[in-house]
């Protein structure tokens, strides 16, 4: 049985339809990867996932049990934890100290930095960021900030673990270093599903992909099957979204000339 299913997910603002009858599966202890071009309905997916966004239609399932009518709460104390793609820290904190709330939230307990410091600063460096620790958290570089993000979801110890864009701001060899941190996370036995727009970072490090494109799953299967369908070739590359007299139209930015990346690991 699969960790999360999502069946048949439809969700509509107003006139827009950001996810339609969207359905996939994400297997325990991989890291799964849900890409697709700007505004196709990624983060609208998490949101659905972790109760953020009713769906109009469709169900979720984690551990088969259906959890469409839960919580954002109740989903988290069942184990889906997630970082945001826009930046949530709390800026006046030191970055140790965004940990330790993490994880008193996450302990229960009242009144906030009561985790002990040793406890953050082995998840920031897990997460390869201990020397920041001291610093305030709106005062970090962008990539620092997202690392930060996921050591704050890390210490809720979720189970399914949802990364919207983590290795934005991240330079090559931060991105390298966290790809490995997702395939140790998934080899202890979390589950990852994680948006990302860096196609090298997802080819090396997913193990299933699900391509979303105007809402629908265009395309599910290992990195090699996704990059040589023809599907996804064209819904990802070469396209640029324009705004047009209010409606959402794609033009070619210049010739299709680019690969989706092999795997480089
Ligand atoms: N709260 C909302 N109200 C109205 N429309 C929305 C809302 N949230 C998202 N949308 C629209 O739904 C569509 C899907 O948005 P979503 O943010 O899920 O895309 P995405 O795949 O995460 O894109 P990106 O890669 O740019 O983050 C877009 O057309 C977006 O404008
Ligand atoms: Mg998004």
């Amino acid at each position: 049985m699969s960790l999360l299913r999502i069946d048949d997910v439809t969700v509509q603002f107003g006139g827009i339809t950001a996810v339609d009858h969207a359905s996939f599966e994400v297997e325990a202890g991989t890291v799964t990867g849900l890409i697709g071009p700007n505004g196709a309905g990624k983060t609208t997916c998490f949101n659905v996932i972790t109760g953020l966004q009713k769906p109009t239609g469709g169900r979720v399932h984690l551990q088969g049990k259906d959890i469409t009518r839960m919580s954002v709460h109740s989903r988290a104390h069942r184990g889906i934890g997630r970082t945001f793609q826009r930046l949530e820290a709390f800026g006046s904190l030191t970055v140790r100290g965004n940990v330790q709330v993490a994880f008193d939230i996450h302990d229960g307990v009242r009144g906030l930095l009561r985790a002990p410091a040793h406890r953050a600063d082995a998840l920031l460096e897990r997460v390869g960021i201990a020397e920041y620790a001291d610093e305030r958290a709106d005062a970090v570089p962008t990539g620092t900030a997202r690392l930060l993000e996921v050591a704050r979801a890390l210490a809720c110890e979720p189970r399914l673990l949802l990364l919207d864009e983590p290795s934005s701001g991240l330079d090559e060899a931060e991105t390298e270093a966290f790809g490995q941190l997702l395939i140790e996370l998934a080899a202890e036995g979390r589950t990852i599903l994680m948006v990302e727009h860096d196609m090298d970072l997802v080819m090396s490090v997913c193990g299933m992909l699900h391509v979303l494109d105007f809402g629908s799953v265009i395309a599910s299967g290992t990195p090699n099957a996704i990059r040589g369908d023809a599907k996804v070739q064209k819904a990802y590359l070469g396209y640029s979204e324009t705004e047009h007299a209010g409606e959402t139209t794609r033009e070619f930015d210049e010739p299709v000339t680019a690969e989706i990346p092999a795997a480089g690991r």
